[in-house]
């Protein structure tokens, strides 16, 4: 996709970070945006960012985990706009932690935003962005973006429940990108991989709904989320920045879009380890 003037982008995750970067870039380049968020104030904020730009905007409160929300999300879309053109599943949420220790509660609501957000996001809408291909024209071009992470590519200590829903989370944008070809469609699929960026990340128990007391307490997670805090103020980049990478990958009809300047070595080490049968290196938080 070159073109994004008056096209639709949906963004989910849209109230902070990443995704309200993706929606302010949006609406700079020229396209419409459905703006979507578990957390209404937070989703009211990126809605009048984006107005104040001069986009139009839809603001639609979304629980990415529940599949009848996201149904909602997409029949607002559609209903609005008519046509969606760049779709990004990228609500996200961060758990650490050891991976024994780790409660069921932890593990299926970092699972369940992270990829079965993801996945009910790809069923309420592909099959109609499908349809929306097959009557061709200028909106037959469209993009999806999922949300993994560095660490959906490489993993970490201290962090299991969020590699691996970030792991599924890319297998899963894989397997799209060969279902859409093996079906014949020419839907562009990405999947952004960021390292470190400046976000609320850390931070992401603030929308977990369920958390049991004493949950929060931790240390497991604690110290991690703590240190990734640090580690995102110190070192990450904006997202504003992250957000142009998105759309230059899109451009470029890249797979993976990355953020970091450590992905290739991170990445070679790990292949590295592979092909001798060895235990990928862990970064370190
Ligand atoms: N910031 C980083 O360093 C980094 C690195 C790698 C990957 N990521 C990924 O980037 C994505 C965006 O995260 P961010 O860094 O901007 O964090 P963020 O916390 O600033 O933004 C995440 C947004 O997702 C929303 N959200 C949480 N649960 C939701 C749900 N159930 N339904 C809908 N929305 C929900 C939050 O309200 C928030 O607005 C996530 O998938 C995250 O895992 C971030």
């Amino acid at each position: 996709m070159q073109d994004f003037e008056g096209r639709t982008a949906v963004v989910t995750g849209a109230g902070s970070g990443i995704g309200r970067s993706m929606a302010e870039y949006a609406a700079a380049s020229g396209m419409q945006v459905v703006a979507a968020d578990v957390q209404a104030d937070a989703l009211d904020e990126t809605v009048a960012l984006v107005r104040d730009a001069g986009a139009e905007v839809l603001g639609v409160v979304t629980d990415v985990g529940d599949p009848a929300a996201v149904e909602a999300l997409a029949d607002a879309a559609f209903a609005r706009f008519g046509a969606v053109h760049l779709l990004h599943n990228n609500a996200g949420v961060f758990q650490a932690g050891v991976s024994w220790q780790r409660t069921r509660a932890d593990w299926e609501w970092v699972m369940r935003v992270n990829f079965w957000g993801v996945l009910y996001g790809l069923q309420s809408f592909v099959p109609r962005l499908l349809e929306q291909e097959a009557r061709g024209g200028p909106d037959a071009e469209i993009h999806i973006v999922n949300t993994s992470s560095i660490a959906g590519v490489s993993t970490v200590a201290y962090s299991g429940p969020y590699v691996v829903s970030k792991f599924a989370c890319a297998a899963l944008t894989e397997s799209l990108a060969h279902d859409l070809a093996a079906q014949g469609s020419a839907i562009g699929v990405s999947c952004l991989v960021p390292g470190a960026v400046d976000t609320q990340i850390a931070r992401s128990t603030r929308n977990r709904p369920d958390e049991p007391p004493g949950e929060a307490q931790a240390p497991d997670h604690w110290f991690v989320a703590d240190a990734l805090g640090h580690l995102i103020r110190d070192r990450g980049r904006p997202p504003v920045e992250a957000a142009a990478l998105v759309f230059d990958g899109i451009r470029a009809g890249r797979f993976w879009i990355d953020t970091s300047e450590s992905f290739e070595t991170l990445l070679a080490a790990r292949h590295a380890a592979l092909l001798d049968r060895a235990l990928p290196p862990g970064a370190q938080v």
